[in-house]
Parts: structure tokens; C-alpha cells; sequence
């Protein structure tokens, strides 16, 4: 009995914890498709539309893991595409989109509601880019 409730726990958790990590993907997705896909394309392998007239090569983003050991480097993805904490700033081509996102939350949601919200969704877009790396 205990062990049948147990195994009903473990199952529950890891079913809801895979949903919400492929939701996460689903919401990084589609953002991708709005916010990244002009530049790095719909297949995140640098041929957006807008990269011809980029002055820098426009990263292919299924080589992330390849470029560092086969090891996907989520930290340095989430402050690239945050790109507020000086991860990548000057120079950079890269808009920042943890202050774009956070600006369009902040009249509704406040400083800390607002924050939260673009954290989320740089959140959503590394786990997106983590699922879509070459072997
Ligand atoms: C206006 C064009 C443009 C858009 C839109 C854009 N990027 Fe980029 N991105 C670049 C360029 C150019 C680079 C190369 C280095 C640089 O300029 O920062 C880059 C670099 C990156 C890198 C680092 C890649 C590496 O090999 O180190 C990541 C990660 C990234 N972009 C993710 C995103 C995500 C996620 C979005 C959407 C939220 C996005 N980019 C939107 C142009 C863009």
C-alpha cells in the first residue's frame, strides 16, 4: 500500500515536472519563432532573413552544445539572451532582451511582477535552445 502510494507520488511528480519543462519548451517556441527567428531563422541556424544585413556573422544556434565540449552552456545562454549583465554587451548586435521584455510587462506588473516575467521568458527560451542542439 505504501509502496503503491509511493510509486504514485514518483509518478505524478515526474509526469507534472515533464510537463511543465515541455511547456516551457512549447512558450520558448513560439517566442522564438516571434523575437529570434528574423535573424537566426526558423531552424536557429543563422539564415533568418535579416541576416544578410547583420554586420557579424549570425550564430547558428543548434551548435551551442558543439561549441562547448557537447556540454549546453545555460548559464552564458540565459545572460547572452538577457544580455543585461555585461555577458557579451558592447559591440554586441544581439538586442537586449531582458530589458525589452521586462518593458513590456512593467505598467502592468510592476518592478518585481515585471521582472519575473522577463526572466521567465529568457528562461523558456534557453530550455527552447537547449532542446533543438545537434547530437
Ligand atoms: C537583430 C538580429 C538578432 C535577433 C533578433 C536575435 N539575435 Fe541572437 N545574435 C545575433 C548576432 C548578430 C549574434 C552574434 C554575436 C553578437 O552580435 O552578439 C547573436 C548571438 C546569439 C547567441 C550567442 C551564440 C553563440 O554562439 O555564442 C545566442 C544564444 C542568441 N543570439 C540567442 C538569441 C535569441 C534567443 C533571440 C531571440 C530572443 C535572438 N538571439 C535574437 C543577432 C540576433
Amino acid at each position: 500500500m505504501r509502496f503503491a502510494f509511493l510509486m504514485t507520488a514518483a509518478i505524478l511528480t515526474g509526469s507534472a515536472f515533464t510537463a511543465t519543462t515541455a511547456m516551457a519548451e512549447e512558450t520558448g517556441e513560439s517566442l522564438y519563432m516571434d523575437a529570434c527567428a528574423t535573424c537566426h531563422g526558423a531552424a536557429g541556424m543563422g539564415e533568418g532573413p535579416m541576416a544578410e544585413f547583420m554586420s557579424v556573422n549570425v550564430p547558428n544556434l543548434q551548435e551551442l552544445a558543439q561549441n562547448n565540449d557537447g556540454v549546453f552552456p545555460m548559464l552564458e545562454v540565459i545572460q547572452i539572451i538577457d544580455g543585461r549583465t555585461g555577458v557579451r554587451g558592447h559591440g554586441s548586435e544581439m538586442p537586449v532582451w531582458g530589458r525589452q521584455f521586462k518593458g513590456e510587462m512593467l505598467d502592468t506588473a510592476g518592478i518585481y511582477g515585471s521582472e519575473i516575467y522577463a526572466r521567465g521568458k529568457v528562461l523558456s527560451l534557453a530550455y527552447y535552445l537547449e532542446s533543438i542542439q545537434n547530437e
